[in-house]
């Protein structure tokens, strides 16, 4: 038995695609259920920054997360494969027409992504200050909260639809299947054949 915790939303609805079109058959959480067994998995439906968190307590032997979530988190987890959906980039937005001015003192980011900020702006030896907020984040430069974002775009229509544009884009994101480091040791034969199942059905 393999149980594998997947984030809430569309990189569920896709992953447990992918799953069906491994194992030909429906894999449909009943209405506000949040464990579905089929066959030998078990399913766990968890936010998506929480995955993490049951993958490496074993909780879960496996899970689906966006790489912007690894990434954040730093998750000790083996990665094992891009299933290629939830495609997104993390990019700083400001204001259309408002440039951004690296040579200010200091630069106010509202973003939900902390780490991920400090790292990209350390390495760049750009002071920030980051204020954390928890979505919704388009709004902050808005309405004087920060001078720009650290975000996560995926069509566009967020930032576009609140006057915001791409300043740089700093990385891209997708789902990874991911592993306990323990349970890649214990049940490593049934890690693999899934593995190897989804890499033959998603390519
Ligand atoms: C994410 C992200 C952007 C939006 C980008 O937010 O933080 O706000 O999606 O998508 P788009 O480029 O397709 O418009 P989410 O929908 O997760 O909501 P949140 O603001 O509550 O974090």
């Amino acid at each position: 038995m393999l149980t594998i915790a997947l984030p809430k939303g569309r990189i569920a609805e896709d992953t447990l695609k992918i799953f069906e079109k491994t194992f030909k058959k429906p894999f449909i959480f009943d209405d506000r259920k949040l464990i579905l067994h089929e066959g030998n998995f078990k399913f766990l439906l968890v936010r998506s920054q929480d995955v993490p968190a049951y993958v490496l307590h074993q909780a879960a032997d496996m899970g689906v997360a966006g790489l912007d979530v690894l990434e954040e988190q730093e998750a000790n987890l083996t990665r094992l494969l891009d299933l290629g959906v939830g495609k997104c980039k993390i990019c700083i937005g400001v204001p259309k027409n408002r440039k951004l001015d690296f040579s200010l003192p200091e630069i106010k980011i509202a973003t939900k992504m902390e780490n991920i900020t400090r790292n990209y702006f350390s390495s760049k030896a750009i002071s920030v200050n980051i204020i954390k907020l928890y979505g919704s984040i388009e709004l902050a430069p808005l309405v004087g909260l920060a001078d720009a974002i650290v975000d996560l775009v995926e069509t566009g229509s967020t930032m576009e639809q609140n006057g915001l544009e791409i300043a740089e884009v700093i990385s891209r994101s997708s789902a990874h299947l991911v592993c306990n480091k323990n349970s890649f040791i214990s049940k490593k034969e049934e890690i693999l054949a899934l593995y190897t199942s989804i890499k033959e059905a998603i390519c």
